[in-house]
């Protein structure tokens, strides 16, 4: 077992005009789950053959344990990887294409045959050792894949997108295994996702990647409630946390009728670099709805007396997910109409065409600064 370092490890392709990872730091800890995941491009797969050893670092250091790998090959690293395309050796049999990597080593026939065993044993394959892959469905297949690492009993384990060459069910239950298989092992494990959900439900801790660039690294808890940035706020959560643009006023942030409380201290910031809005960051499940059809009394401050408390939210369509409802509308904030979304009681949902005024709830607001995207609220 051993640490990860991504020390400002930085990749620029030959001929590519800006680094496809830029600086990449990175610690992750002895048996750690760490999970990078961003859009398509982003990096997530070059950082992973950086630290692989597939690809070759332009500047900064890689180090497993205490040893820097920056120069070191593939071979020498102590590292096994699972592909999405993991591409099993049809003509041999699944405890072939498990000690394959032994055989190559010179493992001796016997040993080879017992860390096969065990590993068969923990992925659940032994009933299938001597088939063929192709004698196999999609999971068990991807299990002989990860057996092919775990018999190499190496320092790290990195996994570029495992799981999508599997159909949407059979993805939830094998990241569940593979979650719980890591933590019984206890390797270290960097895992590649372009899913956020899967990022969230796998990952100790979750690093966001944007073109490159490292946005954020936290447990899924902490990223979820506080992202550093409008990207990260937009990308993890689904569905996507509503964004609006709002006028900074004196007091705090105005949205709709009512006044978010925010870090003043901030907002002078963002006003004193010359910024007239912010941006109001809401998830869909912190919303209260106050009312429905008419008007609606609240304790949140008001612009008149007599205007309806909260958003008024016109309903334009409602998508029921059996546990949850969410509500799709529009609403009008600062005189343009906007998007949002509202999660309700699956056991009360609106009619469409309807009118709902919500109102987001006390501390549960997010503020970033519309210009530079950071967070600007606590
Ligand atoms: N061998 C290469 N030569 C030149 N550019 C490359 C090469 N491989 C990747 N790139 C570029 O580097 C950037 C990052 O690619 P990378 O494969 O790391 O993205 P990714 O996050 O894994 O995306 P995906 O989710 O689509 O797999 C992209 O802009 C890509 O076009
Ligand atoms: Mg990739």
């Amino acid at each position: 077992m051993a640490t990860v370092q991504f020390d400002k490890a930085t990749r620029i392709y030959p001929g590519a005009e800006k680094p496809a990872v830029d600086a990449l730091d990175i610690d992750i800890a002895d048996g750690e789950f760490l999970v990078l995941v961003g859009p398509s491009g982003c990096g997530k797969s070059t950082s992973l053959r950086m630290l692989a050893g597939l690809e070759d670092v332009n500047s900064g250091a890689i180090r497993i344990g205490d040893r820097d790998v920056t120069h070191l090959p593939p071979k020498d690293r102590d590292i096994a990887m699972v592909f999405q395309n993991y591409a099993l050796y049809p003509h041999m049999t699944v405890a072939d294409n498990m000690g394959f990597a032994l055989k190559i080593a010179g493992v001796p026939k016997a040993e080879i045959r017992k860390k096969v065993e065990e590993a068969a044993k923990i992925l659940d394959l032994t009933q299938y050792l001597d088939r063929k892959p192709k004698a196999l469905s999609g999971g068990q297949r991807q299990r002989v894949a990860m057996g092919r690492a775990i018999v190499r009993e190496p320092q790290v384990f990195l996994m570029d997108e495992p799981l999508s060459n599997l159909d949407a069910k059979l993805r939830v239950s094998t990241r569940t295994q593979i979650a719980s298989l890591q933590r019984r092992l206890g390797i270290t494990t960097v895992y590649v996702t372009h899913d956020q959900v899967e990022a969230m439900t796998m990952g100790d801790r979750v690093a966001v990647l944007k073109d490159g660039v490292l946005q954020q690294v936290d447990t899924p808890r902490h990223m979820y409630d506080k992202p550093a940035n409008l990207f990260v706020a937009g990308f993890i959560g689904s569905p996507a946390m509503n964004l609006v643009e709002v006028p900074i006023t004196d007091g705090g942030v105005k949205f709709g009728n009512s006044v978010v409380p925010v870090n003043r201290e901030a907002v002078k910031a963002a006003a004193d670099k010359g910024d007239r809005t912010v941006t109001v960051g809401v998830r869909p499940e912190h919303f209260e709805v106050v009312g429905e059809g008419g008007s609606a009394s609240s304790s949140l401050s008001k612009d008149s007396a007599d205007a309806p408390a909260g958003l008024a939210v016109s309903v334009t369509v409602v998508e029921e997910t059996g546990a949850d409802a969410y509500v799709y509308g529009t609403v009008e904030v600062g005189g343009e109409s906007k998007e949002l979304v509202v999660r309700v009681d699956s056991r009360a949902v609106p009619e469409k065409g309807s009118t709902l005024h919500v109102v987001p709830r006390p501390g549960e607001t997010h503020v970033f600064s519309t210009s530079t995207g950071e967070r600007l609220s606590d």
